[in-house]
């Protein structure tokens, strides 16, 4: 079975909560880390990851643009490019066209600050990805080292959904490295922040080795009825009787 490609849509009404910085990032870091073919799309009529990608000077990740009337069509051409993972940022709103989108997803993921007004913010989003029954996560960014808050939010967001294990902290570098349009991975390779995004894409990649293997699973057909009565699997192998000696 081939590799599927697979969609991260980043969704959150909250203004500023990180989903252009870290779809950036995310796809920027899966590039590095060899998942093959990445590319981006930005739904957000600000076009503020665009902007930031016209400002790259790498080649990696791809980009292509899209509108709510050419997104079906873009998904199915990056599909038959060989992208393995599509990243997909969104404006901050909860209208019916981040619905549409989010349709698309296999994974939606949830920036959140761990601030009383971000984590109040968090419902309609979670509710669109409930609605279309996407798997979910919340990725804490802009946290401040040591404070505790950042614990009490992981905890007040475990109770509508998975949090990721890996908190990303506030630092500059975040900002500033994506001025020029790169990241803190190729800005300050070995720091604090790209260590956290290489933890943080080891975390979504195994979600996604998950998915792979769930689905591959899924596409074993079930024994035809009868099966085990003539001794044969689905596959049309000979089967293994338990608790009898078979002589062949
Ligand atoms: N971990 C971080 N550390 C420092 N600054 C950050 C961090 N994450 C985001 N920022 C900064 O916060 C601001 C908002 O981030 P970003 O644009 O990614 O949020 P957004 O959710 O896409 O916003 P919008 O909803 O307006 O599209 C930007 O200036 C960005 O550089
Ligand atoms: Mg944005």
């Amino acid at each position: 079975m081939p590799t599927p490609m697979r969609i991260f849509v980043f969704a959150s009404q909250k203004g500023g909560s990180g989903k252009t910085t870290l779809a950036g990032h995310v796809a920027v870091q899966a590039s590095l880390a060899g998942h093959g073919r990445v590319a981006m799309i930005d739904m957000d009529p600000q076009g503020s990851l665009e902007k930031w990608w016209e400002s790259r000077h790498a080649d990696e990740p791809a980009y292509y643009r899209a509108d709510m009337a050419s997104l079906n069509g873009t998904i199915a051409k990056a599909r038959g490019d060989g992208v393995r993972l599509l990243v997909i940022d969104t404006p901050p709103a909860i209208t019916r066209a981040i619905s549409d989108v989010v349709a698309h997803a296999d994974l939606v993921l949830v920036p959140t600050r761990p601030s009383p007004h971000d984590l109040r913010a968090v419902g309609p989003t979670v509710d669109i990805a409930e609605w279309h029954k996407k798997q979910m996560v919340f990725l804490v960014n802009a946290a401040t080292p040591r404070a505790r808050i950042t614990g009490d939010a992981a905890v007040a967001l475990s109770q509508h959904g998975t949090v990721a294990p890996v908190t990303i902290h506030h630092r500059v570098e975040f900002a500033a490295s994506m001025i020029d349009g790169r990241t803190v991975m190729e800005a300050k390779p070995g720091g604090k922040s790209a260590t956290e995004m290489t933890e943080l894409w080891s975390y979504l990649a195994d979600r996604i080795a998950r998915m792979d293997m769930a689905e591959a699973e899924m596409a074993v057909p079930m024994p035809p009825k009868g099966a085990y009565r003539t001794n044969l699997n689905a596959l049309g192998q000979r089967a293994p009787i338990f608790g009898r000696r078979v002589v062949s």
